[in-house]
């Protein structure tokens, strides 16, 4: 509110300095006259970070759009006025305490996957929503939504009208958001005019997740020469980036990929019985039998925060990942050729061997991120909580 007021100030003294032309009428009496100035700003440049974005032209990160998608990805108002319908937010599902994924303890969580406003499941387990304007190739589990041709706006609509998540309808979602009197004016801050559509809700969300950036973990601190690693993780390292130790790298990265995923979609190993009868698999975009089971692999930075894992939330721990693909491999004909150890049933390792590969995936943790508080609730806890029931507005 500060900034806003700020802001009009800024307006007001633009226009007696500018052009007094315009005559000083309108500062000082009535409504003030507003200025369209949103502050542009890029993402902060991490020296071992992608160039690369996903950033549109039409949609560059400005201070005052990020401000209205945060309190947008906040607000259960998105959902529903009134409280029997109002239960929903994007934070309701995407806690930034768990690298806005949904944490093992959250009641909309129903056998790994996410109950949404009808009461019916997600197709799969949730992913965070770290370092996504790093994302120049697939959406989503099964990558079903493929940059260029869809980016961050697209699924941010998506979401809002999926059955399984909001199941809502563009038109009362926009006039939903007009009526309460806070938005028009930060619409307004935002995009040159009072106006809500869907396509303005969409974009202030999609700039408010670009700017969910993660990359202050210990292995961030050590890659700077900010910290050193324990011989137990260091160990760990070294396991996880070499194919005779464990062997995650080629799919998972390490410290050429920082991101820790390579985004491509394959087949890891886990149960063809269990995995491969999934109705939303890459099958399911694609048609092709190779793609059966398929999933694009995930990245692994945040990882202690974000259980449960896999693409149907079937671990709960680690420990069990771990084990996965210490013995548990299994093969299928399309099983990714970078599971190299296929035939031994997986990588092997000795309980020593686990408790270093698990030390150094807990070096992947960004404290930092997680309490950041540019990425927490912006509303005052007692006005509008981030999921539970809503205050019905007046008019
Ligand atoms: C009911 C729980 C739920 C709610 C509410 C929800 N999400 Fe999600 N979100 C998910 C699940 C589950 C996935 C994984 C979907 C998949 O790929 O099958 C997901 C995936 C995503 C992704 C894709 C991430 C990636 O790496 O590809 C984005 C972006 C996203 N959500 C943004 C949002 C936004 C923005 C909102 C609010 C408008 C929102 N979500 C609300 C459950 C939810
Ligand atoms: C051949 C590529 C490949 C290799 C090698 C690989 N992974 Fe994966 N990983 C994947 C894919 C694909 C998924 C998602 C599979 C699914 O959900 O069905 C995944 C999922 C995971 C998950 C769950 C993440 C989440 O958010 O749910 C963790 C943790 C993980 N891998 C850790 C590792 C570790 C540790 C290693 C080395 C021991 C490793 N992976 C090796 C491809 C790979």
């Amino acid at each position: 509110m500060e900034k806003r007021r700020n802001l009009w100030r800024y307006a007001c003294l633009s226009i007696v300095g500018g052009s007094l032309a315009l005559g000083l009428s309108s500062c000082g009496q009535g409504k003030p006259e507003r200025v369209f100035e949103p502050s542009y700003f890029d993402l902060e440049e991490r020296e071992y970070f992608p160039t690369r974005t996903n950033i549109p032209d039409n949609n560059r990160l400005s201070t005052q759009g990020v401000a209205l998608g945060r309190y947008l990805f906040y607000d259960i108002r998105l959902t529903g006025r009134y409280q029997a319908d109002s239960m929903l937010s994007c934070a309701s599902c995407h806690v930034q305490e768990h690298s806005f994924e949904s944490g093992l303890d959250n009641p909309l969580l129903v056998d790994g996957k996410m109950q949404g406003i009808r009461g019916m499941t997600t197709a799969h387990a949730m992913l965070p929503l770290i370092n996504l304007a790093y994302n120049t190739r697939y959406f989503g589990w099964n990558g079903s939504r493929e940059y260029p041709s869809a980016n961050l706006e697209d699924l941010v609509k998506a979401t809002l009208l999926d059955s399984t998540e909001f199941a809502g309808h563009a038109d009362s979602i926009v006039k939903r958001i007009a009526a309460i009197p806070m938005y028009p004016p930060l619409f307004e801050d935002a995009f040159g005019s009072e106006t809500v559509t869907f396509d303005r809700i969409a974009s202030a969300i999609a700039q408010f997740i670009r700017t969910l950036v993660s990359g202050d973990s210990k292995f961030d601190r050590y890659l700077r020469g900010e910290a050193q690693l324990t011989a137990e993780e260091l160990r760990g390292y070294v396991l996880f980036t070499t194919e005779e130790g464990a062997d995650c790298f080629h799919c998972h990265g390490g410290s050429g990929n920082v991101l820790f995923t390579t985004y491509d979609i394959l087949i890891n190993g886990l149960d063809p019985e269990t995995a491969f009868n999934d109705p939303y698999d890459r099958f399911s975009v694609t048609g092709a039998t190779s793609d059966r089971g398929a999933y694009r692999v995930p990245s692994l930075r945040n990882i202690e925060y974000t259980a449960p894992y896999m693409h149907d939330g079937r671990f709960s721990t680690l420990d069990e990942v771990i084990d996965q693909y210490s013995e548990n491999v299994y093969y299928s004909p399309y099983i990714s050729p970078l599971m190299h150890h296929v035939n031994d049933g997986g990588v092997q390792l000795t309980p020593d061997e686990k408790a270093c590969l698990k030390a150094f995936l807990l070096t992947l943790s960004d404290e930092e991120f997680i309490r950041n508080p540019n990425f927490s609730n912006p509303f005052v806890q007692d006005t509008i909580p981030a999921s539970g029931t809503a205050v019905p507005e007046q008019e």
